[in-house]
C-alpha cells in the first residue's frame, strides 16, 4: 500500500523520538521515499545522521542552512521552506509535542518544521506524546480537538508508563501501530456508513471442566477482515472464539467460547448490519452431555456422544434482515460443486472456498488461496496475504 508513497516524518522534542528510528525503517521497508525534518529540540533526543541513513535522504533541521547544497536551488528561488510541504502524499508528526500541536493550531511558523506543515497539501497526521498532564490539559485538548476540526488526522496516545515515571494516556503508540494508522490514511474508505458482523477462529465445545472439542482456526483471516473493512470505513464488529490475536483498534471485539455463545452474540449483534461475514469455524458437533469437574480415568468410557450444534449460518440466512451474508467453506472433495451446493442451501450472497490442501493456505497460516463463488460467477484467486484476501471479499461486497 505504501509501496512509491511519498512521507515526510516530522519528528518534534519528545523523549519518544528515539522509536521513530523504527518508524522510518518500518516504512521504508513498505517501499515509501521519506524524509525526515526535526524540530531543533527534536535533535536533542536523537541523532539526524542515523534518521538520514535510515530515510537514505538528508534530514531537514534549520530554515536557515544556506550552507548545505542540497537547499541551494530552492533557498534561491525562495521557496526551500515549503517544497517538502508540496512533495508529500502524507505527512506524520510523530512524536508531536505539546508545544509543536499549540504553534499548528496558532499557525506558527518558527521553524522548519511548521513551515513545511502550514505549506502541506497533502493530510497531516499528528501523534500527540507527551507527560499525562500535559496531555491533559485543557489547553492542549482544545488545539488537539481544534486540528480535527481543521482536517488533521490524529492518532492518539496510549495509556502506559510514561518517561515521566507516572502511568496514565500520553504515550506514543508503537511505531507498527503507526505505521498501521499511516496504512490506513492511504485506505479509501468505501464502506463508510456500513456496518459490518464478522466472527472468526474456533469454537470449544467443552467435554467436562477441563478437556473440550474444537478445530485448528487461527481466526487470522476473520481478523484480517475486520481490520480491512475498519480501514475502509466500516463500523465493525468481531465475534471471535478463542484465538491468539491482539484487539484491532476501532473494532468492537466480543469474545466467545462455545457455539452456543457464538449464536447469542450474533443475534445480538445482527441488528442493523448491511453485511455479515461468517469466517468463524463453528464446531458442528457438541457432546451431548458435558460432565462436571474432571472426567477420571477409570471411569471414562472410551466414546464420547456427540449432537449437532444450532447452525448459525442457516438461521442468518433464513432470517435475512437487510444484509448480505457471506460464507466460508472448507472443503477437500468436490469443492466447487459442494460449495455451490452451500451457497443455495444457506442463502448466501457469496462463498468463499479454502482448499486446505494447497500450500499456503487455510488454519493458521497468513496467507490464503481462496475462491470467491456467488450465484452468478466463481473467481479463483492466486496466492495473497490474508488481508488482501480480505480486502477481494470486501470488494464482493462493495462491487470495486
Ligand atoms: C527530557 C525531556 C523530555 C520531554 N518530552 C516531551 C514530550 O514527550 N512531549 C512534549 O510535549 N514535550 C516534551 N518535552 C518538552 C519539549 O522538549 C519542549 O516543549 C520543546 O520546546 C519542544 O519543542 P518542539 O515542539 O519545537 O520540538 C521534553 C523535555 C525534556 C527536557
Amino acid at each position: 500500500m505504501l509501496k512509491g508513497k511519498k512521507i515526510i516524518v516530522g519528528i518534534s522534542g519528545g523523549i519518544a523520538a528515539y522509536k521513530i528510528c523504527s518508524l522510518v525503517r518500518l516504512l521504508i521497508r513498505s517501499g515509501a521515499e521519506v524524509k525526515v525534518i526535526m524540530t531543533p529540540s527534536a535533535v536533542k533526543f536523537v541523532s539526524p545522521l542515523t534518521l538520514s541513513v535510515l530515510s537514505k535522504n538528508e534530514v531537514v533541521i534549520n530554515m536557515f542552512d544556506e550552507a548545505d547544497p542540497a537547499k541551494a536551488e530552492s533557498v534561491k528561488a525562495g521557496t526551500w521552506h515549503i517544497t517538502n510541504g508540496l512533495w508529500a502524499d502524507l505527512f506524520v508528526i510523530a512524536p508531536a509535542t505539546a508545544n509543536t500541536i499549540a504553534k499548528i493550531n496558532a499557525g506558527i511558523t518558527d521553524n522548519f518544521l511548521l513551515s513545511a506543515v502550514l505549506a502541506a497539501r497533502c493530510p497531516v497526521c499528528l501523534v500527540p506524546t507527551m507527560d499525562e498532564d500535559m496531555y491533559r490539559n485543557k489547553i492542549t485538548q482544545r488545539n488537539i480537538s481544534d486540528l480535527k476540526k481543521y482536517g488533521y488526522r490524529i492518532l492518539d496516545p496510549v495509556v502506559g508508563e510514561l518517561a515521566s515515571g507516572l502511568y496514565g494516556p500520553g504515550k506514543m503508540p508503537e511505531p507498527e501501530d503507526i505505521l498501521e494508522f499511516v496504512n490506513g490514511q492511504f485506505v479509501e474508505k468505501d464502506l463508510k456508513g456500513k456496518k459490518i458482523l464478522v466472527t472468526a477462529g474456533p469454537t470449544v465445545q467443552p467435554i467436562d471442566s477441563v478437556r473440550y472439542l474444537s478445530n485448528y482456526s487461527s481466526g487470522k483471516m476473520g481478523f484480517e477482515i475486520a481490520r480491512a473493512a475498519q480501514e475502509r470505513g466500516a463500523e465493525v464488529t468481531l465475534i471471535t472464539g478463542p484465538v491468539n490475536l491482539n484487539g484491532i483498534k476501532g473494532v468492537n471485539r466480543i469474545d466467545v467460547n462455545t457455539s452456543e455463545e457464538m449464536f447469542e452474540a450474533v443475534k445480538k449483534n445482527v441488528k442493523g448490519c448491511n453485511l455479515v461475514v461468517m469466517s468463524a469455524a463453528v464446531s458442528d458437533f457438541k457432546p451431548k452431555k458435558v460432565a462436571k469437574g474432571k472426567i477420571k480415568k477409570e471411569n471414562a468410557g472410551l466414546s464420547i456422544e456427540l449432537e449437532k450444534t444450532d447452525d448459525i449460518l442457516k438461521h442468518l440466512g433464513k432470517n435475512k434482515r437487510g444484509y448480505k451474508l457471506f460464507g466460508f467453506a472448507l472443503e477437500t472433495d468436490n469443492q466447487i460443486e459442494n460449495a455451490k451446493r452451500k451457497l443455495k442451501e444457506k442463502n448466501l450472497d457469496l462463498i468463499v472456498l479454502n482448499d486446505p490442501n494447497v500450500k499456503g493456505a487455510g488454519f493458521g497460516t497468513d496467507t490464503n488461496v481462496i475462491t470467491l463463488i456467488d450465484k452468478r460467477s466463481v473467481s479463483e484467486l492466486p496466492l495473497m496475504t490474508k488481508y488482501e484476501a480480505a480486502n477481494r471479499i470486501l470488494d464482493a461486497y462493495s462491487g470495486k
